[in-house]
C-alpha cells in the first residue's frame, strides 16, 4: 500500500534541504563540545573505537528507520507511531516511543541552551580580545570566571531559548530552512582551518595516537554505554527528531544514501573537531580529561596566539553557536508539532510554552556549575556525587535515547509490514534493503540490549 498522508506542518523543498536540515540537527555540540570531551574522558581511542561502530552498526539502521516511519507518518513521533501502529492493526501505546521522546527532548535541550550560551559568552571574550596572548592558566580562569556566575549563564540561556523559539515559530522553510543553508558549510571549513592550525603549532601525532590507538582495557561497560549514548546523541536519533524531519521529506528523495550521507558529515566534523583539539590539548600540557570545559579552555589558547586569531575566534564561536542553533531547533520541533497537531494551537503559542518550560528546566544546569555542583540526595546511590546536569544528561542520553532506539528499530523491523517498509524506502538493490533489515530487525537492537544488560552487570 503506497502512503497518501500529508504534512500539516510543510515539506523540505528539495531533498538537499533535508540533508543540510538532517546535518544541522546532527552536528551540533555534540561533535565539537561533547565529543572530544567524553573522548578525553574515556580514554580516547577506546571511546571513539566503539563510538565509530555504533555509528555504523546501530546509528545508521535507526536512522533509516526513524527518516522511514516519519516520512511514512506525516505527522509529529507521537502520532506517526499511533498512525502507523493503526495501520499494522497494532496497540497504539507505541505513541509511548513518541511521548518518551519529547520528554527526551526537554531534557537534553534545557542543557543544551546553558551550554550553547556559552559559546554566546565566548564570542563576546573573543570580540573583547580577551584571548590575546593568552596561556593555559589565564584561559582556565576566563572559563571559571564565566561558568562561577550564575546571572551569566542565566542571560545567555535565556538569550539561546529565545532564539531558538523564535526559529520553531516560523515553521518549516522559512525558519528552519534558512538557518541551516549557509552555516553548516561555513562551519565546516572553520574547524578545517583549525586543523591546519593543530598541525601545525601542536602536537599532531600525540593527538593521532590519542584518538586512534586504542587501549583495548580501557573498553569499559560504562564506556561502551557513553559511546552508545554518544553515537545517537550526535546522531539526533532516538527521540524522534530525525522522524519529525522525516516528515517533511518530499516523496521522491532516497531514504537509505540520505541518512548515509548525514552520518558521514556527522562522524568527519566531529573526527576533525577532535584533530583540531587534541593536538593544542597536548602542545600545552593540558589535561584531557577534564571535561565540559575542554573546548572552552582549549581553543582559546590557539586563538590566542595565532595571527589573525581575535577574527578567528570570534567566528569560530560565532558558526558553534550556529550549529547549536540548527541542532536545538530539532530538540523541541517534534513537541512543537505536536502540540499544534493535538490542541490546534497556532505554533507561535506552542512554541512560547515549549520554551517556557525548556527555561525552567534548564535552571537546574545553570545552577550545575556553581551553586550546586552535585545533589546531595544522591548520596549512597550509584549517581553519587553528580550534579543536576550530569544526571539529566545521563538519563536522556545513556538511557532514554538507546530505548527510543530499541523501539524504533524494532516498529520499522518487525511489526511494519516488509511490503510497507518496501515501498516507503523504495530501494533499488534488494541487497540493500536486505542489509537495513536485518541490522533493524536483529543487529541494532540486540547491540543495545547486549550494553544495557553489561552495564547492569549481567555478564
Ligand atoms: N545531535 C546534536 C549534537 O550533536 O549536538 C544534539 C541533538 C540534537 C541530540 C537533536 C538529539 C536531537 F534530537
Amino acid at each position: 500500500m503506497s502512503n497518501s498522508r500529508v504534512s500539516i506542518h510543510g515539506y523540505w523543498s528539495s531533498r538537499l534541504m533535508f540533508i543540510l536540515a538532517a546535518a544541522g540537527s546532527a552536528v551540533g555540540l555534540g561533535n565539537v563540545w561533547k565529543f572530544p570531551y567524553m573522548a578525553g574522558d574515556s580514554g580516547g581511542g577506546a571511546f571513539v573505537l566503539v563510538y565509530l561502530v555504533c555509528i555504523a552498526l546501530l546509528g545508521l539502521p535507526v536512522m533509516v528507520s526513524e527518516v522511514l516511519l516519519g516520512r511514512r507518518g506525516r505527522s509529529s513521533p507521537v502520532n506517526t507511531m499511533r498512525a502507523l501502529a493503526e495501520e499494522e492493526n497494532r496497540s497504539t501505546s507505541w505513541s509511548l516511543v513518541g511521548f518518551m521522546g519529547m520528554l527526551a527532548g526537554f531534557m537534553i535541550l534545557s542543557y543544551y541552551s546553558v551550554i550553547a550560551g556559552w559559546t554566546l559568552a565566548y564570542v563576546l571574550e573573543a570580540a573583547q580580545g580577551s584571548f590575546t596572548g593568552l596561556t593555559g592558566e589565564k584561559s582556565g580562569e576566563v572559563f571559571s570566571r564565566l561558568v562561577s556566575n550564575p546571572w551569566r549563564l542565566l542571560f545567555w540561556h535565556t538569550v539561546f531559548i529565545v532564539l531558538t523559539m523564535a526559529v520553531v515559530a516560523r515553521g518549516v522553510r522559512k525558519g528552519l530552512e534558512n538557518a541551516v543553508r549557509f552555516l553548516m558549510p561555513a562551519l565546516f571549513v572553520l574547524i578545517l582551518v583549525m586543523v591546519v592550525y593543530a598541525l601545525v603549532h601542536g602536537d599532531f601525532l600525540a593527538g593521532l595516537k590519542f584518538l586512534f590507538n586504542p587501549d583495548f582495557s580501557r573498553i569499559t561497560p560504562e564506556v561502551a554505554l557513553k559511546a552508545l549514548g554518544h553515537a545517537f546523541f550526535t546522531l539526533s536519533l532516538g527521540m524522534g527528531a530525525i522522524m519529525m524531519y522525516g516528515s517533511y521529506l518530499p516523496r521522491n528523495a532516497s531514504i537509505g544514501s540520505t541518512s548515509v550521507q548525514v552520518a558521514l558529515a556527522d562522524t568527519g566534523i566531529a573526527i576533525l573537531a577532535g584533530l583540531a583539539i587534541f593536538p593544542i590539548v597536548f602542545a600545552n600540557n593540558l589535561e584531557s580529561g577534564q571535561g565540559p570545559g575542554l573546548i572552552f579552555n582549549t581553543l582559546p589558547l590557539a586563538f590566542g596566539n595565532m595571527p589573525g586569531g581575535m577574527f578567528f575566534g570570534l567566528l569560530f564561536f560565532t558558526l558553534l553557536f550556529f550549529a547549536a542553533w540548527t541542532s536545538a531547533i530539532s530538540l523541541i520541533e517534534p513537541a512543537v508539532a505536536w502540540l499544534v497537531e493535538r490542541f490546534s494551537i497556532s505554533r507561535v503559542s506552542s512554541a512560547l510554552a515549549c520554551g517556557l518550560v525548556t527555561w525552567t528546566v534548564g535552571l537546574g544546569t545553570v545552577f550545575s556549575f556553581n551553586h550546586w555542583t552535585r545533589i546531595g540526595w544522591l548520596d549512597g546511590t550509584p549517581f553519587e556525587g553528580k550534579s543536576f546536569f550530569d544526571l539529566l544528561d545521563h538519563l536522556a542520553v545513556n538511557i532514554m535515547l538507546p530505548l527510543g532506539g530499541i523501539l524504533i528499530c524494532l516498529f520499522a523491523g518487525w511489526v511494519m509490514s516488509e511490503n510497507s517498509s518496501r515501498d516507503e524506502l523504495g530501494m533499488k538493490h534488494p541487497f540493500v534493503y536486505g542489509l537495513w533489515r536485518m541490522l533493524a530487525r536483529y543487529v541494532a537492537p540486540a547491540g543495545m540490549i547486549l550494553v544495557f544488560l553489561h552495564v547492569l552487570g549481567v555478564f
